[in-house]
């Protein structure tokens, strides 16, 4: 039976280049996100490249239906070998440190925190009994370098980086493999990179980030999968004084 990429979160951007990128090595993907419709135009854009895919709508800041929605793509592919977790939307932008309140930071934890704790809780026990699995965390640069003006994903995102860094070290000797991919580039063909948004309150700031190309970063991912060597892969690599920090 060909093994299975869950991307939770699947959308124009990394989304569907990961689903690409694993689908070309034998992979069945499961893509999930709310909107129904644009995941069913991504199933066939994949369908026509030869990739088998489904559809799952959900919404992923309710972490209690995360059990569910794992056993449902489970229920249809048989198994789940590996799960990239990166749901953002226009939901999810930057505040200030100074206007950070705490309201903003409880509508963040459930999609940014809670959920992909319980996905993993939800998934790994077949992992473990296989000896095999992945969970791939893609987090934005602020989880890692905090920025001015750039705060309220960030303290978050940083949270669910030190749940991923000891879970990777917990899972060391299992065959399960936790890493995340922390970008710090706005993403080609993502919603949010082509957001109205970016013309207002963010600009600025934003102005001198670089831009990713969602197949490169995909790459990155294979690359992780295959090879399990780290546990954190910056895109771009930062410079030394900051690698180091991170
Ligand atoms: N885009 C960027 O420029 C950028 C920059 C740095 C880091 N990142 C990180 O890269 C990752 C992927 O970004 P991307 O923009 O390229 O992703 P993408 O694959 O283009 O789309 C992500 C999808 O997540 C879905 N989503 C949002 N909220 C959700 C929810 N509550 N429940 C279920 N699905 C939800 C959205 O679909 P629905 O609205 O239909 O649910 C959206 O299409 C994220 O982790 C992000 O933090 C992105």
């Amino acid at each position: 039976m060909s093994k299975v990429i869950a991307v939770f979160g699947a959308g124009t951007g990394l989304g569907v280049s990961v689903a690409r990128r694993f689908g070309r090595e034998g992979f069945r993907v499961a893509l999930v996100a709310r909107r129904k419709d644009r995941l069913d135009g991504l199933v066939e854009r994949l369908a026509g490249e030869g990739i088998e895919a489904a559809a799952f709508s959900a919404d992923l800041s309710i972490p209690a239906e995360a059990p569910a929605l794992v056993a449902a793509i489970r229920d249809r592919f048989g198994r789940i070998d590996a799960i990239e977790y990166g749901p953002i939307s226009g939901d999810q932008g930057f505040t200030a440190a100074t206007r950070l309140d705490a309201a903003t930071l409880e509508g963040l934890i459930p999609l940014l925190l809670l959920t992909p704790v319980e996905v993993v809780r939800a998934v790994l026990p077949e992992w473990t009994e296989r000896g095999d699995g992945a969970f791939l965390l893609t987090q934005g640069y602020s989880a890692a370098q905090p920025i001015p003006h750039l705060s309220g994903v960030g303290p978050v995102m940083a949270a669910a980086r030190n749940y991923l860094y000891s879970l990777n070290g917990e899972l060391a000797d299992t065959g399960v493999y936790a890493g995340t991919l922390t970008i710090g580039a706005l993403i080609e063909r993502s919603e949010i990179a082509e957001s109205a948004a970016l013309a207002s309150a963010d600009a600025e700031a934003l102005a001198n980030f670089p831009v990713a190309d969602p197949d490169d970063l995909a790459a990155h991912y294979w690359d992780m999968y295959t090879k399990r060597d780290r546990v954190e892969q910056f895109h771009p690599e930062p410079p030394a004084a900051q690698a180091t920090a991170g």
